[in-house]
């Protein structure tokens, strides 16, 4: 199994460019269902969740093609609108299949969702709304089966902000009869990316990036050629890997307007932040100060940056609080951090991250996909060699991550 070997000690310095955003990829690869012509979508991370996403698409009948521009997604014959477990055992994320095939096909069999690294993550919403628009749903030996002659539309209020329970339903209610009103509708930017790919391709959405989100279905949808936005919370571990080595680095093609509650909390830590167009620059001129986070739906703080930033408050000066909202489940990483040496203790949903003045290298075990990106923060700091089993929890979510970080001077190796 690949392991990631890191020397620390070395300020990341230079210039790495976005990639694009895994968690805007995979509901816009979804959105593929929804059409008989085909889509074709640029800026397509290279990462294994996609990859996933893709044979996922592929089993149904879907034709896909990938060159270096992009993906070209073909599924006028989708010949089994099933989600099987072996899949969605290893991606959530498949959940998002249910929407468009119940939408386009009148029927959808997804396995359900298991709990996970980092908490229990049921789908109860995605489900509800789906019966409000209409659909019967059954849980039958472990899948969702969901049928429907045609959706209709209806009013659909969630009482937890959920992602890609909104993404699902923002797909179905774009083939349903009527209009469907999203209330309490999650606002973050991916949900807004896909919004836009789904109006590139036909739908009447109106209210994307606010809690009301009205949706005027169509009979069919078109092909369209999208182009992926950049992905904030990749851009936000370079930032807090900069700022915990007392580093300089650019960021080029950033999603900068969506960066607001990261850059704010670095800020607070000490570091120089500047934007430009797509472009963020930050300098760390002297060791971070704590900075208290509180993980809460767009637009406030993301829980996907929550492990990150215990990481850089584990050498910073002083004590801070890191209040996690959204996931019961997601501290995983505070014992692993332990190991290199930080002090921090969990209560409840808080963690007290107390300053150390040095980390040592050691060996830690990556349990999901943020919390290995905390643990090669930390190794990034530490003194020695720190090695990260299970680097495959990174893998879904970032490409080529010790490639990009060694150009920015980081001793960083993948091993066997
Ligand atoms: N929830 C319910 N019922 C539902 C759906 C969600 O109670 O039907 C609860 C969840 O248990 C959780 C909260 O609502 O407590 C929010 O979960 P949400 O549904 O928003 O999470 P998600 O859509 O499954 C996406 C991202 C996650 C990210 C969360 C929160 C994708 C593919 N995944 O998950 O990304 O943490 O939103 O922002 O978009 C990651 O990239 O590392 C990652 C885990």
């Amino acid at each position: 199994m690949q392991k990631l070997s890191i020397h620390g000690g070395v300020p990341l310095s230079g210039e790495v460019r976005v990639a694009g955003a895994k968690n805007a990829a995979l509901p816009i690869l979804t959105a593929a269902l929804l059409s008989a012509s085909p889509l074709r979508i640029a800026n397509v991370p290279n990462l294994n969740d996609v990859r996933t996403m893709i044979q996922l698409l592929q089993r149904m009948g879907v034709k896909a093609r990938r060159d270096q521009r992009g993906i070209d997604l073909d599924a006028s014959s989708v010949t089994d609108p099933v989600a099987p477990y072996e899949l969605v055992k290893t991606m959530r994320a498949s959940v998002l299949a249910l929407g468009p095939l119940t939408a386009r096909f009148g029927e959808a069999r997804v396995s359900l969702p298991g709990g996970c690294a980092i908490g229990e993550r049921p789908v109860d919403l995605h489900i509800k709304g789906l019966e409000a628009m209409g659909a019967e749903v059954s849980i039958d030996a472990g899948y969702i089966h969901a049928r429907a002659k045609r959706l209709k539309g209806a009013r659909v209020f969630m009482d937890t902000v959920t992602v890609t329970g909104t993404e699902n339903l923002m797909m179905a209610a774009s083939l349903a009869e009527g209009e469907t009103v999203l209330e309490n509708a999650a606002r973050e930017p991916e949900v807004v990316d896909l919004a836009r790919c789904l109006i590139a391709m036909g739908a009447r959405i109106r209210g994307h990036g606010t809690d009301e989100i009205v949706v005027e279905g169509v009979e069919r949808l078109n092909g369209a050629d999208y182009t992926v936005m950049a992905d904030r919370i990749e851009a936000g571990t370079f930032l807090a890997a900069a700022a915990a080595t007392g580093g300089s680095v650019t960021l080029t093609h950033a999603p900068v307007e969506s960066l607001d509650a990261i850059i704010d909390k670095l800020r607070e830590a000490g570091a120089e932040v500047k934007t430009s167009g797509d472009t963020v620059r930050l300098a760390m001129p002297r060791r971070a100060r704590s900075v208290s986070v509180r993980t809460a739906p767009y637009p406030g703080f993301p829980t996907d940056m929550q492990a990150q930033f215990i990481a850089l408050n584990c050498v910073a000066e002083g004590t801070a609080f890191v209040t996690e909202t959204i996931f019961e489940n997601r501290f995983m990483h505070v014992q692993e951090l332990r190991r290199l040496g930080a002090r921090i203790e969990i209560e409840g949903n808080t963690a007290f991250v107390h300053g150390v003045d040095r980390l040592a290298g050691a060996r830690v075990m990556a349990t999901d996909l943020r919390a290995s990106a905390s643990l090669v923060i930390a190794g990034l700091v530490a003194e020695g060699e720190t090695v990260i089993d299970r680097i495959y929890h990174l893998d879904r979510g970032y490409e080529r991550i010790e490639e990009r970080l060694g150009r920015l001077g980081a001793r960083i190796a993948r091993v066997s």
